[in-house]
């Protein structure tokens, strides 16, 4: 097993009553808070409201942002890093999704450095992870997607540039964190699919390329990766199963704390890499929904490069109780029974289903290699090329569930 460092200093609520728990908590971290918001579900969700009642009574004051979008766009962000410093609030709240938190860990350290602009701040960009630290941040996440509240990065789109990449520093990792699975009884199947797709990729990642060293980092990956199969299929099936929600939010915070790999090796995050690009050029593409329809062909792609091989058999074992057969075989057995239970729950797909052309294939994978690779290739057990990243997106058509 490696040595390994973990730092992890978010505090933790879980449940619907711990709001007031909660509110004293944020309020030790400021008197004026910076509200950062989403598009408006939450609030029409009445989730807000109780919260701010509890806060100012607590005598925080509360300045509203509103209109964080899906992908977050650097420049609400610096509109709103703007703001934070005109009304001088001393720390931010963000109440939503992984958009919403990533945003208000952006506001947060831009305001503290003084700048003006996050994207030279990004990886790929001239002053990327330049940025000096960052007022102290409260999540309250609605979704069960990207553990954000207690990761260091942050996820930042730039439609003008076509971009999407990341900001990562300790000091964004939220203080305090409020889990209430109820919150996200309301979230629709599309978003809880997009969701549980990105849960198991931030277990998989690692799993796949971090090598077999650390047994118990298996274990609790594959103990997240089960929960993702079984709770998604009830939550399709009943959206207000409370019990499924509070399991599957619970695993989105436990696959991306950093003691899903403990003792393996560090290696890349290829899927999120190659994600990442996609959504920039479409920032309309969910996260999860883009992970989702690489899944089956980057799998594929490293069974024929006979990389990950015996990983991927395990996970065949283990999860779907597959004992027959070579490691190859129980690999590829993985990978259909994989690529069946993607079907049955609504996450089975091509590229071009989602509207990507072909055309569009290269210069994507450019900006992956180039952003988040050495400029020519990624890492995966070996190179991963501009012409690989190609030919894995080329290989989605066959996930294709439209006849053309
Ligand atoms: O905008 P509103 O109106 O709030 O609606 C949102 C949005 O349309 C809605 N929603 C949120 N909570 C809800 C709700 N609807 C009903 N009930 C609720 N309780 O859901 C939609 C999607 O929200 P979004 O925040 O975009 O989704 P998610 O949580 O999946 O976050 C995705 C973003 O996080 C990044 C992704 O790249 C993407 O930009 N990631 C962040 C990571 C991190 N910070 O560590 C790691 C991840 O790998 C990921 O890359
Ligand atoms: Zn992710």
């Amino acid at each position: 097993m490696n040595s390994f460092e973990i730092y992890t200093p978010t505090r933790i609520l879980f449940g619907a009553d711990q709001i007031n728990v909660f509110a004293e908590r944020a309020a030790q971290l400021g008197k004026h808070a910076f509200v950062v918001l989403g598009g408006g579900t939450v609030e029409k969700l009445g989730f807000l409201q109780p919260l701010a009642e509890q806060l100012a009574n607590l005598g925080v004051k509360l300045t509203h942002f509103r209109g964080i979008e899906p992908n977050p766009e650097a420049a609400t962000i610096n509109r709103a890093a703007a703001q934070l410093k005109a009304v001088g609030a001393d720390f931010v709240l963000a109440v939503g999704g992984g958009s919403v938190m990533d945003a208000a860990k952006s506001i947060a350290a831009l305001a503290y450095t003084g700048e003006a602009d996050i994207w030279p701040f990004v990886a790929g960009e001239a002053r990327a992870f330049q940025l000096s630290g960052a007022l102290p941040i409260a999540a309250v996440p609605t979704t069960a997607a990207t553990a954000s509240e207690v990761t260091p990065f942050a996820v930042i789109s730039n439609r003008e540039v076509g971009g999407k990449s990341i900001i990562s520093h300790e000091f964004v990792k939220p203080r305090l964190a409020w889990l209430n699975p109820s919150f996200t009884q309301g979230l629709s199947a599309t978003v809880t699919q997009d969701g549980a797709a990105d849960i198991f990729s931030h277990v998989i990642e690692n799993y796949l390329l971090g090598t077999d060293i650390s047994p118990l980092a298996d274990r609790y990956s594959e103990a997240v990766m089960s929960t993702v199969f079984e709770t998604l299929p009830r939550l399709l099936a009943n959206p207000h199963d409370l019990q499924a929600r509070a399991d599957l939010m619970w695993a989105s915070t436990l696959a991306l704390n950093d003691y899903q790999k403990a003792g393996r090796a560090e290696a890349e995050f290829v899927l999120h890499s190659i994600e990442h690009s996609l959504s920039a050029k479409h920032p309309e593409l969910a996260h999860g929904r883009g992970l989702a329809t690489l899944y089956p062909a980057y799998f594929r792609w490293l069974l024929g490069k006979d990389r990950a091989q015996a990983r991927l058999a395990q996970l065949g074992t283990r999860l779907f109780g597959v004992k027959e057969g070579s490691p190859a075989e129980r690999a590829e057995r993985f990978i259909q029974l994989f690529e069946d239970w993607l079907q049955q729950n609504g996450l089975l797909q091509s590229l071009q289903d989602l509207g990507f052309n072909s055309s569009e294939f290269e210069g994507i994978a450019e900006y992956a290699v180039k952003t988040y690779g050495d400029g020519n290739q990624l890492n995966a057990l070996g190179p991963i090329t501009r012409s690989d990243i190609v030919e894995i997106f080329q290989r989605t058509d066959r996930q294709s569930l439209v006849s053309r």
